[in-house]
């Protein structure tokens, strides 16, 4: 597991830990930028679906990144991202909103044409399955989500907007035609501590071996 430079100087730093996870190529200056590739402004090269080696951290960002993980593997995350952080840290991700998704890609009932149809079919697998996506949340799963972590406050925010100043202003990717009423992406911050309430495990067997099925 290669260490860079800034790295070892974020590992000195007397400052509160703040981790960047699924940074890609849009690094934050003054967190750890994580990802498992090695690409232009990560400082850790890390997979994080091998842990987080990290304690006390006062603030995790991810932006575009739990979508990525498979659901177990997002779940097992949002645990961890609980366990590093302090106890008065914050979580805050955005992913895109599967509300918004199916609501602007697939016009169910609107079609003039087949190829509208056709082009919609494309468009909903494209979401599920493009960009090596794995997981799509709407709200409420987002939210069982974090309680299944055991976080206890959950708060959804709007686009670069917080109440904590260096959580305001991080998000980088382009807006897809929101309104305010349906985001394209879900913004949550999770803090404090809550005993884990698990998501149905019914739910997630069945979920798992449709997966495993071919
Ligand atoms: C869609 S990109 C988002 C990059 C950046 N956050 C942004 O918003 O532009 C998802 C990133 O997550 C990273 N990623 C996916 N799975 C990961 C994992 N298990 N551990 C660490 N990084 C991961 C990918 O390498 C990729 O850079």
């Amino acid at each position: 597991m290669p260490i860079f430079g800034r790295e070892r100087a974020a590992e000195r730093s007397t400052g509160p830990l703040r981790l960047h996870l699924g940074c890609g190529q849009s690094p934050i200056p003054g967190w750890l930028n994580i990802d498992f590739q090695h690409l232009p402004g990560v400082d850790r090269v890390l997979d994080v679906r091998r842990g987080l080696p990290f304690e006390n951290v006062a603030m995790i960002y991810g932006e575009h990144f739990l979508e990525h993980l498979e659901l177990e593997e997002g779940l097992a995350c949002l645990v961890e991202c609980r366990r590093a952080l302090a106890d008065d840290g914050i979580l805050r991700v955005s992913t895109p909103n599967l509300d918004w998704v199916l609501a602007s890609h697939y016009r169910h009932g609107r079609w003039t044409t087949d190829d509208e149809a056709i082009s919609d079919c494309f468009r909903m697998n494209r979401a599920f399955h493009g960009w090596g996506h794995r997981f799509l949340y709407n709200r409420q799963a987002l939210e069982a989500a974090l309680s299944a972590a055991g976080f206890s406050t959950i708060t959804m925010h709007r686009y670069g907007e917080s109440d904590v100043p260096e959580l305001a202003g991080l998000e980088r990717h382009e807006k897809s035609g929101d309104t305010a009423e349906l985001p394209h992406v879900l913004i949550v911050q999770a803090s404090g501590r809550a005993a884990r309430r698990e998501i149905s495990r019914e739910l997630r067997e069945e979920y798992r071996q449709a997966l495993e099925a071919r």
